[in-house]
């Protein structure tokens, strides 16, 4: 399509009352501008910043708390450091995750992006709002162990902390709720839509796929896109993909006690795959093709297994390359490198 008939279609659409602004997704980015965008083949997210409306200072402020060991009860390990921007803030390299005193967690640290869709957080779902998700890694014993309530007081004896709450929410009593929205603002602008599958879509004509990651969509669309389902490839739900026979780490169960979910996990996104190594909520996987092997032929039944994959996912080697030149696509440059999000040194 040629720019003048883009125009004329977003026209029409705008008549018809439906081309949002969002719709004009432009991944280019402006280090000033914090407008939250994604393309229009995105679905309408679960949070939504209508109570928490996102500013330039709230912004800057969750930014500087997502980077300040202050959180933590020796001030050493911040959000940042299991969060690491080049690993699509997942922990580069990191079976589970290391927190105070070099103690090791339970699970693989999550990548985070496209936050504003999820219905739920952590492997397991233990948390259902993004403002309330940071008490989980503030209050854990492996991870930061220090108290909301002590973070809250840390910061209120700073005068840099005075000045910035009061700018964000014009406020001279520094809360928990505030720092919390804050961090919100700041994390839920973390959107991944800018790889070379969205350009694609966008623009397939501008940015073809290479013949392997063609065919390595189709594979995709018929063998894994029921649950990682595109554009944000996560469907939300919580399933087990034949891990185990027996389950170390309960997963879903842990918060709802029902049988039925005993060993399911969160099904997580696979954008930016290629960066957020190793894989599965335990970090089991240091490889894509060893993932794909267990897909192939190393599903393990168990009760709750889900009932696609009893007989595995069968894939030759052929199949197994071509899907990994496809998931490569989901790699997003855009938004590891965006100054927005960056470390301030
Ligand atoms: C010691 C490492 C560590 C630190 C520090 C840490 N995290 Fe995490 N983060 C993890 C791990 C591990 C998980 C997965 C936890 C689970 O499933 O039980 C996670 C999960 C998350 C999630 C859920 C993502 C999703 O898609 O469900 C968010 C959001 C998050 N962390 C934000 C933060 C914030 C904000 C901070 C700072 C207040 C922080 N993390 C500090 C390791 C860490
Ligand atoms: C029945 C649903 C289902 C199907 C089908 C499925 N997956 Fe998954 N996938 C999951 C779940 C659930 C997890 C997380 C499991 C865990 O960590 O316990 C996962 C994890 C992964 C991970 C690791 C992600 C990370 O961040 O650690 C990769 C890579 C992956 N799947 C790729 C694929 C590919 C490629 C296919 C098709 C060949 C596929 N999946 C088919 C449910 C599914």
């Amino acid at each position: 399509m040629g720019k003048l008939s883009i125009y004329i279609v977003c026209l029409m659409l705008i008549l018809t009352a439906s081309c949002k602004v969002d719709s004009k997704f432009d991944p280019i980015i402006n280090e000033d501008d914090i407008t939250v965008k994604w393309p229009d083949y995105f679905p309408a997210p679960a949070y939504d910043f209508s109570g928490n409306p996102i500013t330039k200072e709230g912004f800057l402020l969750g930014k500087k708390l997502f980077y300040d060991p202050i959180l933590s009860v020796d001030n050493t390990i911040s959000c940042g450091s299991c969060h690491q921007q080049f690993a699509a803030f997942a922990h580069a390299d990191h079976k589970l995750s290391h927190g105070i005193d070099n103690k090791l967690g339970v699970r693989n640290s999550q990548a985070l992006f496209n936050m504003i869709w999820n219905t739920s957080f952590f492997w397991d779902g233990g948390s259902k709002h993004i403002e309330v998700q940071p008490i989980g890694p503030i209050t854990n014993p492996v991870e930061m162990d220090e108290t909301v309530q002590n973070v809250v007081y840390k910061l209120s004896q700073r005068a840099d902390y005075k000045s910035l709450f009061k700018a964000a929410f014009n406020t001279d009593s520094i809360t928990s709720q505030l720092m919390l929205k804050a961090i919100a603002q700041f994390m839920g602008a973390f959107v991944s839509a800018s790889s070379k599958y969205d350009k694609n879509r966008i623009d397939p004509i501008a940015n073809p796929f290479t013949e392997d990651e063609k065919l390595g969509q189709t594979i995709f669309e018929s063998k894994c896109a029921s649950c990682h389902v595109p554009p944000l490839f996560t469907d939300n739900s919580f399933r087990n993909n034949g891990l185990d026979e027996i389950f170390s780490d309960s997963g879903r169960y842990l918060i709802t006690n029902i049988n039925s979910d005993m060993g399911k996990f969160k099904v997580p996104s696979l954008r930016n795959i290629e960066l957020t190594y190793p894989y599965m909520h335990d970090g089991r996987f240091e490889t894509l093709p060893q993932v794909l092997n267990h897909y192939s032929s190393e599903i393990k039944q168990s009760a709750t297994l889900d009932q696609s994959l009893t007989n595995g996912i069968a894939l030759n080697n052929t199949e197994k390359q071509q899907l990994i030149a496809f998931l490569k696509t989901l790699t997003d440059r855009e938004f590891i490198n965006d100054p927005r999000f960056k470390e301030a040194n």
